[in-house]
């Protein structure tokens, strides 16, 4: 089953959850990133290190609203290992709702250089 990252990470994307993966999980878009459910191990230490709360895991009721998204979308954005610069107005997005209706974007991230 897995974690799964859910809105809240939406133009926030404080990728500290990449730097703690142990399986390299974690998918790159433009504004959010997602877990791959299946090759996720359950090991959960990105959970506390995401200060926007966005990672939750699978197997409950939230959770099997974003996964279909992670699913989707860690087969086609690209993997992300390292941690990137976070958006300067991350803060400011950290407690807003309904973010996935305004702001998601299908596209791919840029890499991280
Ligand atoms: Fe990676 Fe562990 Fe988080 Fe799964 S729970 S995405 S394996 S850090
Ligand atoms: Fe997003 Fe939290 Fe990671 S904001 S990029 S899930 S640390």
């Amino acid at each position: 089953m897995g974690y799964v990252v859910t809105d809240k990470c939406i133009k926030c994307k404080y990728q500290d959850c990449v730097t703690v993966c142990p399986v390299n999980c974690f998918y790159h878009g433009e504004v959010m990133l997602v877990i791959h459910p299946d090759e996720c191990i359950d090991c959960g230490a990105c959970e506390p290190v995401c200060t926007a709360q966005a990672i939750i895991f699978g197997d409950t009721s939230e959770g099997q609203v974003w996964l279909d998204l992670n699913l989707n979308y860690s087969n086609t954005w690209p993997n992300i290992t390292r941690k990137g610069e976070t958006p300067a107005d991350a803060d400011s997005y950290k407690k807003l709702e309904g973010k996935y209706e305004k702001y998601f974007s299908e596209n791919p991230g840029t890499p991280v250089r």
